[in-house]
């Protein structure tokens, strides 16, 4: 009966706990500085806020933004970051003395480059906030020389450089989206450098086309003939006191060229839509804060495209998390050639009214259309369906990872399958390497790339030279996509699931898949060493006679023995065993570290093996020898230590700071190899290296403790039995408290959990309660929009339904706010 009760207890923890355990932790990490990820960063006294990024196609060189210069960096050696010519390019004294007088700070009056573009093959087209007056130059790609005289960037960059701006030039012509007055309230989108009977067009700005935004990205889609704009702004058909964030994509087409006389000189082919980053039920990831297109592969059509996105949370509830989302070109699409929403001009309500078309919003080639079309399209400009990802689902949610910025790259594997890549930068500095499979996400490693917190930062991705540049003010670094080498057994190359990284078994190492035709041990979906390392299968398991010889580990009785063991990676979840004999928790602390604690009695001396299972394969870290002293051999506890030892396999034992492990089955092999004859491992001390420091094999204590043992007195004999006996006593306790405290912990965490983490399918959950009434309306909003979105609009109920009427009537006393 109590038996059964604590059974149905720990299956409850158990059940508590699972979702938690599921939270995506990188595989491995590499802080600053690992040798196990050299990353080549360029920076330079004279230079900073280097965070523009512009490569040259062949990926030689990179055009770096920076403060008050543009920079040419030579990016093909492989050794360094060569500066090969820097443009200077400051606004005068007096542009800074005005800045300031204007109540500027003097740190935000120089001129940060916001806009780096090719122009044609000779020239690169650059703005800048120039003293909060922007400017823009032509500039010579070879000699980096300014040729003509600046141009006014006045809608072409932002005044402020903490403002957010997107640009990009198809055809000699300048797309850009930006606020284009010195207050930042005044954004457009508009075409620049247009010649010709082509002219320059921006948004009309009579009729809020939008709403105080935050522009993210945009993206030329060559078989549209469209270039897509994403950005972040107010949701006026959101009916709420508060400002409700929406995250938008908006499309113009190129062969606009304005009105004859309705809409002249502006966008006749501006349409927006809603993007909707939200799992059903809960509340949406509201916010963009990157986006990077992925092309379709060879062959299929251009609305096989997708978006990956990268979204945050308006609502504190999802605070510090940020989902991915991808969106396909074919549903953008289909969304823009649906029905748009129709806004009252009296009441500034939007809604939903099936109305004759004049004309379809969105559609290209309207330069001939009618004014009536013309005026039609100008005040129908917001679909009335949501864009929703693919799959209808997030594609990752991260709960405790902010991410920022993100590029995507589609690689294929060993198995010509394809795959997958995002490479996410955190807010605090990691860039994380993330494979999509069919099981969600997995991080396949964690790289700092920066120390300090970087308020501006881009990301650029060069596929052909396999290299991720990250711009920040501290300079730019460049980060190899792979470092196969750093997995030196089959069993870590397979477990990483890096679609760029195979075993070579006839080279005996972690290659990378491109620079191979021959078949790799590769396992991206399922991770299965067993499988892939075909000619490693046999597994080391010993019994009591033939056990290998371990690390030799001499003893005196009474004394208090720590065995460490090496994690393989962050994934791993290590396990200590001995032949024949059971791991009492009387007799044995396990640390939290990994390593195993215990009293040396005659009871204990003998083998200790630490196992180490990742994803259902079991590979052995280490192996202990504990003996007893023979004599009192002057022997002191520090020689067992070995921290300089030569470690035997390789070098790669000892990284610092990464999380490694040596196959012990390796080690074996070149043991049986150099030594045929087996001696009985008691009598010498092993060269076998196992882990990665053995600077503290176990803790003795040093200095007095040392003579007394060199005096052959035992630690604790000497003060009898008793001692020990308490010593237990005290270990059990403290064991127990320990498991009390971890049980609170995880009920504690598992309510936090609940709460924080992503999406659970299924009923509303319990974070209602704890919702604002914006949160709530928020959520009753988007579900309310999803539900009228699933339903065809077809009856007649459907026609003259207005949608902000229906919110408001839900809570009757919410007025509407007049823009
Ligand atoms: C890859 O990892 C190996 C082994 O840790 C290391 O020696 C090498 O420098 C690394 N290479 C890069 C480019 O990071
Ligand atoms: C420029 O860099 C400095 C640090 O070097 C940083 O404090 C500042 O915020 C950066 N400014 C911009 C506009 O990026
Ligand atoms: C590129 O544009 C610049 C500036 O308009 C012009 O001077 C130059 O001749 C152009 N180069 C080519 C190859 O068209
Ligand atoms: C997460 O990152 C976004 C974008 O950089 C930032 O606006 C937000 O404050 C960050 N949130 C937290 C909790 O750090
Ligand atoms: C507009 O229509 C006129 C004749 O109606 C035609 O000559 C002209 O080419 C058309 N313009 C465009 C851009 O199609
Ligand atoms: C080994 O561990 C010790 C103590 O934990 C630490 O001081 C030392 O830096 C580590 N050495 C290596 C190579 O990791």
């Amino acid at each position: 009966m109590e038996n059964h009760r604590l059974l149905s207890l720990t299956m409850a923890l158990l059940g508590f706990l699972s979702p938690c355990v599921t939270t995506l932790t990188p595989r491995v990490s590499f802080p600053v500085g690992s040798p196990g990820r050299h990353l080549t960063r360029f920076s330079s006294p004279d230079v900073s806020n280097t965070t523009t990024l512009l490569l040259s196609e062949d990926g030689d060189m990179l055009y770096v933004g920076a403060r008050d210069a543009v920079l040419a960096l030579d990016v093909s050696l492989k050794e360094a970051i060569v500066l090969r010519s820097k443009l200077d390019w400051s606004p005068s004294d007096k542009d800074l003395e005005e800045c300031s007088m204007k109540g500027k700070k003097m740190a935000d009056c120089p001129n940060f480059i916001r806009v780096l573009q090719f122009l044609n093959t000779t020239h690169i087209y650059a703005c800048g906030t120039f003293a909060f007056s922007p400017c823009c130059t032509y500039i010579n790609t070879e000699s980096l020389m300014m040729s003509v005289k600046p141009d006014e960037g006045r809608g072409r960059c932002p005044y402020d450089p903490y403002q957010r701006n997107t640009a990009i030039i198809v055809d000699g012509e300048l797309y850009t989206g930006t606020v284009a007055d010195y207050r930042g309230n005044r954004p457009v989108i508009s075409r620049h450098l247009s010649e010709g009977r082509r002219v320059d067009l921006k948004l009309d700005d009579t009729l809020g086309w939008l709403e105080d935004p935050t522009f993210i990205s945009s993206s030329f889609i060559p078989d549209e003939e469209k270039i897509y704009f994403f950005f972040s702004e107010v949701g006026r058909e959101y009916d709420f006191i508060d400002k409700f964030i929406v995250s938008r994509v908006s499309q113009i087409c190129m062969s606009d060229v304005g009105g004859q006389r309705t809409l002249q000189r502006r966008w006749t082919t501006f349409a927006k839509a809603q993007l909707l980053c939200q799992a059903d039920n809960e509340l949406p990831y509201n916010v963009i804060q990157d986006i990077d297109s992925l092309p379709p592969v060879d062959g299929a059509p251009a609305d096989d495209t997708l978006f990956y996105g990268i979204f945050t949370s308006q609502w504190s509830v999802n605070s510090g998390q940020s989902a991915v989302c991808s969106f396909r070109l074919s549903d953008i699409k289909s969304v823009f050639s649906g029905n748009y929403k129709v806004l009252n001009r009296d009441t500034l309500q939007w809604s939903t009214r099936v109305q004759e078309k004049v004309a379809n919003p969105g559609e290209c080639g309207l330069h001939n259309a009618s004014d009536n079309a013309l005026r039609f399209v100008k005040e129908n400009f917001l679909a009335d369906d949501s864009v929703r990802p693919v799959g209808r689902s997030l594609t990752m949610v991260s709960t405790e990872h902010n991410y920022s910025h993100l590029t995507v790259q589609r690689v294929q594997a060993a198995n010509n399958r394809d795959y997958t890549v995002l490479f996410l930068l955190t807010e605090s500095g990691y860039l994380n390497k993330v494979v999509l499979l069919q099981s969600g996400a997995h991080i396949i490693e964690e790289i700092q790339v920066f120390e300090k917190p970087q308020p501006v930062k881009s990301l650029k991705l060069s596929i052909p030279k396999g290299m991720i540049y990250v711009g920040t003010s501290e300079g730019v670094v460049r980060v190899p996509t792979a470092n196969c080498s750093f997995y030196w057994t089959c069993a870590q190359c397979v477990l990483s699931r890096d679609p760029f990284c195979g075993w070579d078994p006839a080279s005996r190492a972690c290659v990378e898949t491109s620079s191979t035709q021959t078949s790799l041990g590769q396992d991206i979906d399922r991770g299965n060493v067993e499988e892939a390392c075909f000619t490693l299968t046999h597994r080391a398991r010993f019994g009591p006679n033939n056990l290998p010889a371990g690390e030799l580990v001499s003893v005196s009785l009474n004394e208090v023995v720590r065995l460490q063991c090496p994690a393989a990676s962050r994934l791993s979840r290590q396990l200590w065993e001995r032949p024949n004999s059971r791991l009492s928790s009387d007799l044995y602390l396990h640390l939290e570290d990994g390593s195993l604690s215990f009293v040396a009695t005659p009871a204990t001396l003998g083998h200790y093996l630490c196992l180490s299972t990742e994803n259902g394969y079991q590979q052995t870290m280490a192996i202990y020898h504990v003996k007893q002293k023979s004599s009192p051999v002057p022997q002191t506890p520090t020689s067992y230590s070995r921290p300089q030892s030569p470690p035997i396999p390789t070098t790669r034992a000892d990284r610092p700071g990464v999380h490694t492990s040596v196959d012990p089955k390796r080690t074996e092999t070149r043991q049986t190899e150099t030594e045929p004859t087996p001696t009985s491992g008691d009598t010498r001390v092993t060269t076998r290296q196992l882990g990665r420091n053995f600077t503290t094999l176990w803790t003795v204590g040093s200095g007095q403790k040392e003579a007394e043992l060199r005096d052959g007195e035992p630690l604790l004999s000497s003060r009898g039995p008793s001692y020990l006996k308490e010593l237990v006593i005290v270990s059990v306790l403290l064991v127990l408290c320990l498991s009390l405290l971890i049980t609170m912990f995880l009920y504690v965490a598992r309510q936090r959990c609940r709460s924080r983490t992503a999406p659970q399918s299924g009923t509303p959950s319990r974070d209602s309660d704890r919702r604002t009434p914006v949160e709530q309306e928020a959520l009753r909003g988007n579900q309310f929009m999803s539900k009228r979105n699933g339903q065809a609009l077809h009856s007649g109920q459907a026609s003259g339904l207005v949608c902000n009427g229906a919110l408001t009537g839900s809570n009757g006393h919410l007025p509407n706010t007049p823009i």
